[in-house]
């Protein structure tokens, strides 16, 4: 889940489908690769700490609604500001992804920090990833972003899942009408266009979108019918996208295992 801007929504995507997936029968994590801002615990309603295995340094990731999640935001409280040096982000992903027990997984679904930084590049040198999914809203600040979050996948052949608007007009409770709440709407068509990756699809603007609510668990439990419809449809379409960018990657030998590459160090104790 990437996108070069904060706040639009990329946490509340990787939550939403994650559970999305898990509900659908698959073996989900979650991984929260924001070191600055992990709020995925809080979205989730999880305040505990992540259990180590008998070895003590393997952790186990805490299930809720059927994924397993794992965050920084466990092990250091979301609230205290830890200002990690862009060295220090690399060893600390890439270990923490490293040294957790996923166990066997269909999909592990990666919460991306905003930009196009040190998080981003460990992860696509790292972590073999089948695609990346660029979230955006119909702003032009974003619609930017986003294009950068692109070419960065595009400098590093890495796959593009594909391109989600979110906020995507508002749906007015009262008159059941959408509105268009940005003024230049339609960016992320043109983003489309420009880099020719599919839309997955688009969430509406809606209050009861509230992943930051503890009360509400899971967390689209009172969401509207058009959210619910929206991320059925966005589950689906990145469900099928996945098949099939795995099966082109089988077919051209590059198989979809999650082997680690050998110009990756692994990171000193
Ligand atoms: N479709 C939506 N409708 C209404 N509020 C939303 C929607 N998507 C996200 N939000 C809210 O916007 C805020 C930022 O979302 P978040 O997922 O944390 O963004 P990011 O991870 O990109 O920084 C949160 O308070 C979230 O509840
Ligand atoms: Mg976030």
């Amino acid at each position: 889940m990437a996108s070069g801007k904060g706040g639009v929504g990329k946490s509340t995507i990787a939550v939403n489908l994650a559970t999305a997936m898990a509900d659908r029968g698959a073996r989900v994590g979650l991984f929260d690769a924001d070191l600055y801002g992990p709020n995925v615990p809080q979205m989730l309603g999880i305040d505990d700490k992540p259990a180590h295995a008998k070895d003590e340094q393997t952790l186990l990731p805490i299930k809720r609604h059927g994924v397993k999640v794992l965050s920084m935001g466990m092990l250091v409280g979301e609230d205290e500001p830890v200002v990690w040096r862009g060295p220090m982000v690399d060893k600390v992903l890439t270990q923490l992804w490293r040294d957790t027990a996923w166990g066997e997984l269909d999909y592990l679904v990666v919460d991306l920090p905003p930009g196009t930084g040190d998080a981003q590049l460990t992860l696509l040198q790292k972590i073999p990833v089948t695609g990346g999914v660029v979230v955006t809203t119909p702003q032009d600040v974003a619609v930017d972003d986003a294009r950068k979050g692109l070419r960065m996948f595009e400098e590093h052949d890495s796959t593009v899942l594909g391109l989600v608007e979110n906020m995507s007009g508002f749906v007015c409770p009262e008159c059941d009408a959408s509105h268009d709440v940005f003024a230049h709407a339609g960016g992320s068509h043109d983003l489309n266009r420009e880099f020719d990756v599919p839309m997955l699809g688009a969430i509406p603007m809606d209050p009861s979108v509230r992943t930051d609510d503890p009360e509400q668990n899971p967390p689209l439990a009172d969401a509207s019918a058009e959210v619910r419809e929206a991320f059925g449809a966005l589950t689906d379409a990145t469900l099928d996208r996945v098949g099939a960018v795995r099966r082109r990657k089988v077919a051209r030998g590059e198989g979809h295992e999650p082997t680690i590459r050998e110009d990756a160090e692994p990171p000193s104790p």
